[in-house]
């Protein structure tokens, strides 16, 4: 396991295979505030009290999470994933309190087009603060300087105030609105599309810094 800084990141990337992905997916991402790391078992109780939440998964495009068995399929999936270079499943974790605050996820990687999808929750407690800056800000840094990403696209409800702020506090463009594509719990809505491309990122995050590269 590896640990990227940010700001002022140190690892780098020759190429974007899968093999190399899962390589790459080995990290720690540290920030001011955050630590971002793999989810363990002991997470599991942790993750459930989060997911669980309907407030929180008013958007989301699964229904709550019930059990802790839902919590322990997540991180068996996300390590599955991430060993297999699929996907890159990170906790954010408070450093202050080591309180497990939400996850940020990359996903859907198509890696010939060099892209994929991110995705990101938090525990109500953490709402309002900053942390989705903070933590999707290096995931994202970490997808364009380390894996060499080329665009990063986000999907949400068009409702969801809180995350479409997050997206263009974060640099996203709306690009489009997918009609009537999800049905959860008989319930059927919209999507909408936001992307970032590696070239806009670093018009994001006023006063966070930059990632360098190195080696
Ligand atoms: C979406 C979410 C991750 C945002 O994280 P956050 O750390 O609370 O966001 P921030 O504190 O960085 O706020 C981002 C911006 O959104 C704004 N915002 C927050 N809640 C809002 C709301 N309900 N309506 C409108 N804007 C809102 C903030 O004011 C802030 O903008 P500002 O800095 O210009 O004031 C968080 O609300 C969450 O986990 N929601 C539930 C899960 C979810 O919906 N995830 C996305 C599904 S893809």
């Amino acid at each position: 396991m590896q640990t990227f800084r940010y700001p002022a990141g140190t690892l780098h990337s020759t190429g974007d295979s899968r093999a190399e992905n899962a390589n790459l997916f080995d990290i720690v991402i540290d920030t001011p505030r955050l630590t971002l790391s793999p989810p363990i078992p002991t997470d599991a109780p942790a993750l459930l009290s989060i997911f669980s939440d309907p407030q929180v998964m008013k958007y989301w495009n699964t229904a709550p999470w019930h059990a802790l068995d839902d919590a322990m399929r997540f991180i068996d999936r996300s390590t599955d994933e991430r060993r297999d270079g699929l996907a890159l499943t990170l906790c954010i974790r408070d450093k202050q309190s080591g309180q497990l605050a939400g996850k940020c996820m990359l996903f859907s990687f198509v890696g010939h087009s060099r892209r994929a999808e991110i995705g990101f929750g938090l525990s109500r407690a953490y709402w309002g603060k900053g942390l989705i800056n903070e933590a999707a800000g290096a995931l994202i840094a970490y997808a364009f300087d380390v894996l060499k990403l080329r665009r990063i696209e986000a999907e949400i409800d068009p409702e969801n105030q809180a995350s479409a702020a997050a997206l263009q506090k974060l640099g996203f463009t709306q690009e489009g609105l997918l009609r009537k594509r999800w049905e959860i719990n008989g319930i059927v809505s919209d999507s909408a599309l936001f992307g970032l491309l590696a070239e806009e990122k670093n018009c994001a995050n006023d006063g966070q810094g930059t990632t360098n590269q190195t080696g």
